[in-house]
């Protein structure tokens, strides 16, 4: 860990983390050259026409181009027709059709797995841009294909006015602290709540490694969910310590407090919280994204072992462990798995990013059996020695 990274310009992922994240941008010059010409416009136009994919076509319209035109996918050969000079398709999700994108996740290995969204990626001719606004997550803003000027502002927050009567949340002005061109390779970390515009320079791909964060509102309404589910949370909570001096239509603040506490103590002493937050971060965002797998039955997996072939996690897929009493437990995309000792010491390593060789200590048939049905579910992917040549 503490090895300088040259993903972060050669500071090391602890001073990263202590002065830059979430805190203030940061730019690095050919963070990430591997990704330059990966994929080129022309693939980023055939995938969003593609079905089940989550894409956007933004387009400035008017005589000033200030009035902004969201399409949402499907999209059809048709919204490219006539567009205007600015224009911007984007296309969630890219890591999900993308192997080569995908294991570009683990440039990023200090942050964990389970804050990761998705590789958004942008397409726009010159000048075209999504306008000037803020995101409320972290994005690594990589640039992959041409070159975009990328201008930062000031922090925004939930008060923040943004323009009227736009389908976008538009900033209407930015006090300028940073001023460059990003060139292929090129990064910017922008922290949550920093205002950015980002305007191509010529044809130009960048790449958005979006991250997570959860909030208060969804992990109640998850854990409520349990709640409701759970027999033992509808008895009745008994009175503590009734007097007869009060006022019949007060609900006194110590009555309240009490139950409060009630509340507070079952989420501690409980593994409702925790369930609710894993199902929760485990849930796929894109659950469209997930391969139908061809069905494999027990004897094609045993003719594999000792094969070329490798074991990794399916990346529309979440796979995400937890420790309790030593007891490794697993969630995938939003349940919990019931799976072996054996098993789980081989899902914590593909959980952690790792690709497996499906090699003989594979020849087990708890192992096999608690296997199999996640690689029938596309939460384990097998990949051909042909396809990791690809
Ligand atoms: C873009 O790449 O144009 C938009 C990405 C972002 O602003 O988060
Ligand atoms: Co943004």
């Amino acid at each position: 860990m503490s090895q300088p990274l040259s993903v972060l310009g050669n500071i090391t992922a602890e001073q990263f983390l202590n002065e830059y994240w979430q805190k203030k941008p940061l730019l690095v010059r050919q963070a990430v050259p591997e990704v330059i010409d990966l994929l080129e416009p022309d693939d980023i136009k055939s995938l969003a026409l593609e079905e089940n994919v989550t894409a956007r076509l933004i387009q400035q319209t008017g005589s000033l181009h200030d009035q902004w035109k969201v399409q949402s996918s499907p999209l059809s050969k048709k919204a490219f027709k006539n567009l205007p000079p600015y224009w911007t398709l984007l296309v969630q999700a890219i890591d999900h059709y993308s192997m080569d994108l995908s294991e570009l996740w683990k440039k990023f290995h200090f942050i964990p797995q389970w804050r990761r969204d998705d590789i958004m990626v942008s397409y726009a001719p010159k000048g075209g841009s999504v306008g000037k606004h803020f995101d409320f997550y972290d994005v690594f803003l990589v640039q992959g294909f041409g070159a975009r000027r990328w201008q930062l502002g000031q922090y925004c927050d939930e008060n923040t006015k943004f323009i009227e009567g736009q389908p976008l949340k538009l900033l209407s002005e930015m006090d300028i602290t940073f001023d460059e061109v990003l060139e292929p390779g090129d990064l910017l970390y922008v922290p949550p709540g920093l205002s950015h515009y980002g305007v191509a320079e010529n044809e130009c791909l960048t790449y958005s490694f979006g991250f997570r964060m959860p909030n208060l509102a969804g992990i109640i309404d998850r854990v409520s969910d349990h709640f409701a589910d759970e027999q033992l949370f509808k008895n009745p909570v008994k009175d503590n310590e009734r007097s007869p001096n009060h006022a019949i239509g007060e609900i006194t603040a110590k009555e309240l407090r009490t139950l409060k506490h009630q509340l507070i103590e079952t989420l501690m002493h409980s593994d409702h919280f925790d369930h609710a937050v894993l199902s929760l971060m485990s849930e796929p965002k894109y659950p469209d994204n997930i391969p139908e797998p061809d069905e494999l039955e027990l004897e094609d997996l045993l003719d594999l072992i000792g094969s070329t072939y490798t074991i990794q996690l399916e990346p529309a897929s979440r796979l995400l462990y937890t420790q309790e009493d030593e007891k490794l437990m697993f969630w995938a995309n939003g349940e919990r798995l019931n799976i072996q000792s054996e098993t789980a010491v081989i899902l914590k390593d593909i959980a952690d990013g790792q690709v497996l060789n499906f090699d003989a200590r594979f020849n087990h048939h708890s192992l096999l059996n608690d296997l199999f049905p996640l690689i029938n579910d596309s939460i384990l992917m097998l990949t051909s020695p042909e396809e990791n040549e690809a």
